[in-house]
């Protein structure tokens, strides 16, 4: 099993559609043990959601903005398992007028909302997660991108905010990797859940992936994104570090689609 006996913590559940939910749930087939972290008046949400898991996990609060919250995380974390091998970063949240098409009217307070919590907080989680992954002689952290090398329809301030993720994912790798701790993202495809659907215009993205990807992309299937999660906390992906995986079916590779000749 890719994860036996890993211990790894995973954030962003909110429902069973969640990227995160889903990760967790292919962790659990492979092996792993999981702690999962639920969000302000999401909390009973997660704990309803993880109920569904193939092994219901306990639930911890974890505001990520709230330092508070990161520290009994940590010592929730200390006391149950000593050490930790691993963790997804599958956190993202701008305000209204950060999005769908209010670029050049958003005010600095809320760009930096966006910065801080889906950004930023990758090191904010990193840096508090690196004494128990020590303990665990190394570990790997994987964060959720969507790719914003180009200016995508409504997705505004959160694109910029994921532009500086990517960033933030080499500068952890680099600082990290003497650490023995390896930090990567996963570029996903369009996927229906929460966080996606409160972005107006977020269905063009849908449209476009239909005509344009290589690969077949199903927006209501986060298996695959889940499961290249999976392997890049397992072993097999020992020597990655600093990388974006892109799991979008192919689609970033292509410029005018696919001939349907
Ligand atoms: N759905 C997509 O199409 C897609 C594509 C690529 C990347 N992503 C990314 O995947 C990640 C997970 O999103 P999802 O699509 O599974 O949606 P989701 O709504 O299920 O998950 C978003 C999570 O972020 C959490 N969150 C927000 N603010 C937080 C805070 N301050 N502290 C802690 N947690 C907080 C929410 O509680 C929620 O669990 C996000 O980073 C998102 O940008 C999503």
């Amino acid at each position: 099993m890719l994860l036996k006996d890993k211990k790894l913590l995973i954030t962003g559940v909110l429902t069973d559609d969640s990227i995160a939910w889903h990760t967790a749930r292919v962790a659990q087939e492979e092996g792993a043990e999981i702690v999962a972290t639920g969000f302000g008046r999401g909390l009973r949400l997660t704990e309803r959601s993880v109920q569904r898991l193939p092994e219901p996990c306990d639930v911890l609060e974890l505001d990520i903005n709230d330092p508070a919250q990161v520290d009994a995380m940590v010592a929730d974390l200390d006391q149950r398992w000593g050490k930790i091998d691993g963790a997804l970063h599958a956190i993202a949240f701008a305000p209204a007028d950060a999005l769908g098409g209010n670029f050049l009217d958003t005010p600095a307070e809320s760009a930096q909302t966006a910065f801080t919590t889906s950004a930023f907080s990758y090191k904010t989680l990193a840096v508090a997660l690196l004494p128990l992954m020590e303990k665990a002689g190394g570990g790997s952290l994987v964060a959720m991108d969507f790719d914003n090398t180009q200016a995508w329809p409504a997705y505004d301030w959160m694109g910029v905010a994921k532009s500086a993720l990517q960033s933030v994912t080499r500068y952890l790798a680099r600082d990290l990797g003497p650490h023995k701790v390896r930090v990567n993202a996963v570029s996903a495809g369009p996927l229906g859940t929460v966080a996606a659907k409160s972005i107006p215009g977020f269905n063009k993205f849908d449209q476009v992936w239909a005509e344009r990807s290589p690969l077949a992309w199903d927006t209501r299937d986060p298996d695959p994104v889940a499961r290249m999660v999976c392997v890049l906390l397992s072993d097999w992906a020992t020597m990655t570090s600093g990388e974006i995986i892109h799991v979008d079916g192919g689609f970033h590779a292509v410029a005018a689609g696919v001939d349907p000749d």
